[in-house]
């Protein structure tokens, strides 16, 4: 129990900058992705899709999103900056949540679609906290770089019309030591009619 405990509270948002050169061992990678499956699913329609990037793919989704940045803001500079610290990154796993529009049971239950994407964030942060216990530091981003033209065709998305990104997950090994974060207390949030 206490293990779990120092495994939730120990994991940080890690930036890819900090990241060594060394890359996390595949096979592990792909055994926590298998895991990590393993969370709560309304219905059983194991929405999540994962598409684990080699070099090539994520210095090609590091220029689709310094391009896709470029072009929102007047900074080039920016584009830059994030085309280096995404398209360097040792890892980098996208995942997303597929859900069949045309359904019998979207048409039913329109409430499957973000029942679908719930099961998709408790399967990522299975996954963040499994490579904290492996000694992986990690970063969710939700950059839109999925809204570049050429997004789908660089990491084989399966279906466009019924996948949407949830995360990217950046992984690799790194030095950096990110203390627990505070958090309001706990009071403000919790209505609380128990005795004891
Ligand atoms: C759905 C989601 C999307 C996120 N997207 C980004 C992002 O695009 N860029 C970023 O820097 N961090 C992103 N983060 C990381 C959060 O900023 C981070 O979790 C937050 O600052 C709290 O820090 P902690 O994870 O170290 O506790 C995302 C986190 C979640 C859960």
């Amino acid at each position: 129990m206490s293990k779990l405990v120092d495994v939730i509270r120990g994991r940080r948002t890690t930036k890819p900058a900090t990241f060594s050169n060394r890359k996390p061992d595949p096979s592990l990678i792909r055994e926590l992705i298998d895991i990590a499956r393993h969370a709560p699913n309304h219905h059983r329609t194991e929405p999540a899709r994962f598409y684990l990037l080699d070099q090539a793919r994520i210095q090609k989704v590091g220029q689709l999103f310094g391009e896709t940045v470029a072009g929102n803001c007047s900074d080039p500079k920016r584009g830059e900056k994030k085309k280096t610290e995404w398209g360097n990154a040792p890892g980098l796993l996208i995942v997303t949540c597929h859900t069949d529009q045309n359904s019998e049971l979207v048409q039913k239950k329109p409430a499957v679609i973000e029942e679908n994407y719930a099961t998709c964030c408790c399967i990522c942060q299975n996954l963040l906290l499994l490579f904290e216990q492996a000694g992986i530091s990690s970063k969710w981003s939700t950059g839109p770089v999925w809204k570049h033209k050429d997004f789908a065709k660089a990491i084989g998305l399966t279906s466009v019309q019924n996948e949407r990104v949830v995360a990217l997950i950046f992984y690799g090994y790194s030095e950096q030591i990110i203390h627990h974060r505070t958090l309001t207390p706990l009071a403000n949030h919790l209505k609380d009619y128990l005795e004891t």
